[in-house]
């Protein structure tokens, strides 16, 4: 999509994005759906390397000059629409450093993507506390924590946009992911009460719900070919989602084109979650 193409609505000039878990699979989509629509980005993961990767190949399309080097770890500038950070978005104090750091260097956050997360799959009876704290921590608590302090500036500026990235699992239950199925039901009421208390001061939260999109997340569930077939048959779509499906509702919900929606979770799943 090129800037011309875009509806005045949709257009992100100016508006500084950050996107967390954003140098691979729906989070870089969504980084990249966001720069194309003008917005200054800033990626965020826990891997420099990938991370630096990610942040050349952004720099190369919508950076000029193009793609000039330095360390994601103190979160350089790098030019003037393609910024990197890392910290662990679990560890509430790194969130703090991380946020406080990106307002400092890059400006205020006006668009926030909660897209980082993680999978663990284990039949309930198997599974230790750990690694259901471990899941719990990385895919929800970091949106209160990642999502609490960006709000504080929103809140003073009167104006944001916040996205938590659910799922077809905040609504339906499968065996052997119990922790991510109760993490994503919980983003779904986290965002509910986020726009109970943030709506007044002109911040839309609103979560989208991805179907089976192949990522590296899910590459082992595509390679297991009698579990592709079954997503297949069971998407009314007939296929799997790929990152791009999820580009335009999130464009849209981090756009003026979305300011009176508020508290919703979007669904983009080929008709999962409507059919049995
Ligand atoms: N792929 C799917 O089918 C699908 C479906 C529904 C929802 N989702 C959700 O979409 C989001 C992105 O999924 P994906 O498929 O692109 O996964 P992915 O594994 O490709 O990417 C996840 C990103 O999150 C980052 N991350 C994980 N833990 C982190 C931490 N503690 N600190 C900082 N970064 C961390 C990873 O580094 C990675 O960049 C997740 O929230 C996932 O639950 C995915």
């Amino acid at each position: 999509m090129t800037d011309a193409a875009i509806p005045s609505a949709f257009d992100l000039t100016g508006r500084i994005a950050l996107i967390t878990g954003s140098s691979r699979g729906i989070g870089r989509a969504i980084a990249h759906g966001l720069a194309s629509a003008g917005a200054t980005v800033v990626l965020h993961g826990r891997d420099p390397e990938r991370l630096e990767q990610t942040r050349a190949e952004f720099a190369a399309d919508f950076d000029a000059p193009r793609g000039q080097a330095g360390s994601v770890h103190e979160g350089q500038q790098y030019g003037p629409r393609v910024h990197a950070v890392a910290f662990d978005i679990t560890d509430a104090a790194a969130v703090a450093s991380g946020i406080a750091h990106v307002e400092a260097t890059v400006g205020p956050i006006q668009v926030l993507v909660n897209n980082a997360g993680i999978q663990h799959r284990v039949p309930l009876l198997d599974l230790a506390v750990e690694d259901w704290n471990r899941v719990l921590d990385t895919n929800l608590t970091s949106a209160f924590l990642v999502g609490r302090e960006v709000a504080r500036g929103m809140v003073a500026r009167g104006r944001g946009k916040i996205i938590n990235v659910a799922s077809v699992q905040t609504d339906l239950a499968r065996e052997t992911i119990a922790p991510y199925t109760v993490s994503k039901g919980g983003i779904r009421n986290l965002t509910r009460a986020m726009t109970a208390e943030w709506a007044r001061h002109d911040i839309q939260v609103n979560a989208i719900a991805p179907g089976y999109i192949h990522t590296e997340m899910t590459q082992k569930l595509v390679d297991d070919e009698q579990f592709n077939s079954w997503i297949i048959g069971r998407t009314p779509a007939k296929r799997w989602g790929t990152t791009d499906d999820i580009v335009g509702p999130a464009l849209w919900l981090a756009s003026d084109a979305s300011n009176f929606v508020n508290g919703q979770t979007i669904f983009i799943d080929g008709g999962m979650t409507v059919t049995v």
